[in-house]
């Protein structure tokens, strides 16, 4: 199979995750509204194209909270990767190393925080849920400090889980999920055993290594869904503010009140995100909420955007639209699923191409200068 696109990627993990895994990665909530239009609405940004500037110098680097980036990407948190690939956490953290970028440590990951940071030179970004569980959330936080992360992405978009017919269907959750999930594994065993997963139950490092005791995927999705937290609210953040000395971006901002809202907290950046459609369908798209928050907080605060990234073009689209940088997800989990750490280093590097190439066709040399100037105002 030639491989030249996310959509390949996509189509590789679909070929060999078994499906209560594809659909897990690849769907969102309800009737997928949102996942759709974050994939369209990006897609259907247009750029004004222009020539004979003389674009040999051109520079895709930035900047961001003291760390030198390749490209404007980052790795986005993913709950469950080391499901994916072998020790997939390890993997896709190698990838982004070598291609120069931050990779994001999910708080819900197959690897512990304390196997994958002694694998990379580069700190990792680590990102944190909001659990009920306050010790679970402190103990995390110290371990993530411990482990010299560099800074703290926090998720505030899911005080309760979204609704994932895909994932009811599939045997991912509902009532007779663990027995679909152990037959599906069964009937993957190529799967079963490129992820180390033969006759064992998967560990959950950063829970298992919390509770002293080894946590499979059925605990897990029975400890999330009693831990989510409704309760949460801005002032609940201050005791993490305190404790975190190093960046803290909250992650699932979606309106530009919210956006003021963390900038009078305190934050360092907000990820402006609907997590990937997953969560409230029909929620505004990421391309369409991000203009309307550059406007309100553009400058006072760093912004990073999400859902809907698929290649180099979308990264420029995005910083186009008013995020200082952007984050993806599926597109590297297609990546790392189909082909491993090679995979996601090979998407990585695609998209720096992509990117080179959009920035000739619209003149600018340096990621700076990537503005709503660059929009065709209809
Ligand atoms: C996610 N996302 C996510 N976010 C987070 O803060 N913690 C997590 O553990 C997860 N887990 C997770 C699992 C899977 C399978 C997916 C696809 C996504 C959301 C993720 O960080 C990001 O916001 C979206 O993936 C961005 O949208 P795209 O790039 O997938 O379109």
């Amino acid at each position: 199979m030639i491989i030249s696109s996310t959509a390949d990627y996509r189509e590789a993990a679909r070929r060999r995750l078994p499906p209560f895994l594809f659909h897990y990665i690849d769907g969102g909530a309800y009737a997928e509204q949102t996942l759709r239009r974050n994939v369209d609405d990006l897609a259907g940004v247009a750029l004004r194209q222009r020539v004979l500037k003389d674009m040999s110098q051109l520079d895709t680097s930035i900047e961001l909270f003291g760390e030198k980036l390749s490209i404007p990407v980052t790795l986005a948190p993913v709950g469950l990767t080391g499901m994916y690939a072998r020790r997939g956490e390890v993997q896709a953290a190698r990838a982004a190393e070598a291609q120069g970028i931050p990779f994001t440590m999910s708080s819900v990951s197959v690897c512990a925080i304390e196997e994958v940071a002694p694998k990379i030179q580069r700190p990792m970004w680590f990102q944190l849920y909001v659990l009920k569980d306050r010790g679970f959330m402190r103990n995390a936080l110290e371990r993530a400090q411990a482990a010299g992360c560099s800074a703290l992405v926090f998720t505030v978009d899911m005080p309760v889980p979204g609704a994932r017919y895909r994932d009811m269907h599939s045997g991912m959750s509902g009532p007779n999920a663990p027995l679909r999930r152990y037959w599906q594994g069964l009937t993957h065993p190529r799967w079963a055993w490129d992820v180390g997963l033969m006759g064992k139950p998967h560990d959950l490092g950063n829970i298992s290594t919390y509770r002293g005791q080894q946590v499979g995927l059925q605990d897990y999705m029975g400890y999330l869904g009693a831990n989510f937290d409704p309760s949460i609210s801005w002032k609940d953040l201050e005791w993490i503010r305190e404790f975190w000395r190093g960046p803290m971006l909250i992650k699932g901002i979606l309106d530009p009140e919210d956006a003021k809202d963390a900038v009078r907290f305190g934050a360092d950046g907000i990820i402006v995100s609907n997590h990937g459609g997953r969560q409230l369908d029909g929620v505004l798209s990421s391309a369409r909420a991000l203009p309307a928050i550059a406007d309100a907080v553009k400058g006072q605060i760093k912004i990073v955007a999400d859902s809907g990234v698929r290649n180099g073009l979308d990264v420029v689209r995005m910083l186009a639209l008013g995020a200082d940088a952007t984050m993806i997800g599926r597109a590297y989990i297609y990546a790392l699923a189909a082909a491993g750490e090679a995979g996601v280093r090979h998407l990585l590097a695609l998209m720096e191409k992509e990117m080179r190439v959009a920035m000739t066709l619209t003149s600018v040399a340096r990621v700076a200068d990537i503005g709503p100037d660059l929009l065709v105002r209809e």
